[in-house]
């Protein structure tokens, strides 16, 4: 058996004090995703998307943040997969960042709602053509396959219904989500343990930043 209770690293790179944070969380976070950006980690923008269903079973899986704005944070996904149920049926969720090149870690708490068409549609089209098939042959996606062959054939049974030139249309069942964030909390290791941790919850004006126990 692998004995996992000696491994253990020291977090040293850096500190977070409450004077130097931004006063706007979305500020904040967009700081810190530039540094994991300028790091060498690998997808600093591949983030933990958890959800639940209407009876509070939690599930979590990775996606790619593709939106970082003011008005919140957007990922894409088939609408039709398990999150997807998941946030039809509940729309809560959290979106957890580990950047352990920097040894901090972001959570992003909200409700989900789905962009509307246009933007979807706008976004799918930037995407390589064989993503764009992947969406389609991809569905239900989350639902089980008989076995990769069925699903290289429909693959390839799209790549003929849609000739290289021609463009391949957004399927109605894929899109975008925008978390519109209702709590923010920024960690950075420090060492023994003794971690910064800030949460920011939204005040009467603006928002209220509160230290939390490490
Ligand atoms: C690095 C990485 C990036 C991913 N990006 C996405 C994504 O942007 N959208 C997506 O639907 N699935 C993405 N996936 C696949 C999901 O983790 C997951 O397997 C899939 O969406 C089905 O999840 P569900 O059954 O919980 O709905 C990614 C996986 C990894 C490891």
């Amino acid at each position: 058996m692998t004995d996992l209770t000696d491994l253990r690293l020291s977090y040293q790179k850096g500190e977070l004090r409450r004077d130097r944070l931004n006063p706007d969380p979305h500020a904040q976070f967009q700081g810190w995703l530039e540094e994991a950006l300028a790091s060498d980690m690998p997808e600093p923008y591949a983030v933990t998307l958890a959800t639940a269903d209407d009876l509070g079973r939690p599930s979590a899986r990775t996606v790619l943040l593709r939106g970082s704005e003011e008005r919140g944070l957007v990922v894409y996904s088939n609408y039709h997969s398990h999150k997807g149920r998941d946030l039809s049926a509940n729309p809560q969720a959290e979106l957890l960042f580990y950047w352990p090149q920097l040894e901090r870690q972001v959570r992003v708490y909200g409700r989900v709602e789905r962009l509307d068409d246009a933007e979807s549609t706008e976004y799918f089209h930037k995407r390589p053509r064989e993503s764009q098939l992947a969406a389609h042959s991809s569905d239900p996606q989350s639902a089980p396959i008989a076995s990769r062959a069925e699903l290289e054939a429909k693959f390839a049974a799209l790549e003929a219904r849609f000739p290289e030139g021609q463009p391949v249309p957004k399927p109605e069942f894929w899109g975008g989500y925008l978390l519109t964030p209702a709590a923010w909390e920024f960690w950075q290791g420090r060492p023994n343990r003794m971690h910064d941790r800030f949460e920011y919850l939204p005040a009467a004006e603006g928002w209220r930043i509160t230290r939390l126990m490490p």
